[in-house]
């Protein structure tokens, strides 16, 4: 299964199912960023639906003494392909190409029970655990390329 670059619409049912399962609404997964012209989706599709999904844009954190920065977000894998490695795929191709764009840092918020996963491609967390509403906690990581 071929990592695809795709558009933010192709993408928002499969982050809604995941991120907020069993909410009808898509609004807490539109971002603003989606329409910014520095972002890219990378997807995996199966049977003509995407099972996988990443989303990168510039964002300057101002936590890191960097020029050009690159934020994550809203890595989804439907529950049917999970460990499969999907995830490890479209985060390692995503840092590929924020590094290809000129990314001196990559950060994200992540999900506090995923710190270890994302060790492995050595990102660092930092500073205090937060709660993101209709979510669970929280916490910033980065990476300086
Ligand atoms: C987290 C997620 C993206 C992983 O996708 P995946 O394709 O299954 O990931 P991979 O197969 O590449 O790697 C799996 C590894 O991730 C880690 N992992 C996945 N889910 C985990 C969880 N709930 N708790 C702790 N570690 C977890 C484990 O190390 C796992 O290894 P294993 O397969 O040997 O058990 C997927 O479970 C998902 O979409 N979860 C819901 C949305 C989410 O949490 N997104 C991230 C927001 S920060």
């Amino acid at each position: 299964m071929e990592i695809k670059f795709l558009e933010a619409k192709d993408i928002y049912l499969l982050r809604r199912d995941v991120l907020r399962p069993g909410m009808k609404e898509f609004t807490d997964v539109m971002f603003k960023e989606d329409a910014d012209p520095t972002g890219f989706n990378l997807g995996i599709e199966s049977d003509g639906r995407v099972i996988a999904c990443i989303t990168a844009f510039k964002s300057s954190n101002p936590d890191i003494d960097k020029k050009v920065q690159y934020r994550l977000r809203a890595l989804s894998v439907d529950e049917k392909f999970r460990h499969k490695g999907l995830a490890t795929r479209l985060i390692e191709r995503a840092i590929k190409e924020c590094i290809s764009r000129g990314a001196e840092a990559i950060w994200f918020t992540a999900r506090v029970h995923l710190i270890n996963f994302y060790n492995k491609f050595g990102f660092k967390e930092y500073g205090e655990h937060f709660l993101i509403p209709n979510s669970c906690m929280h916490v910033k990581m980065h990476k300086i390329i």
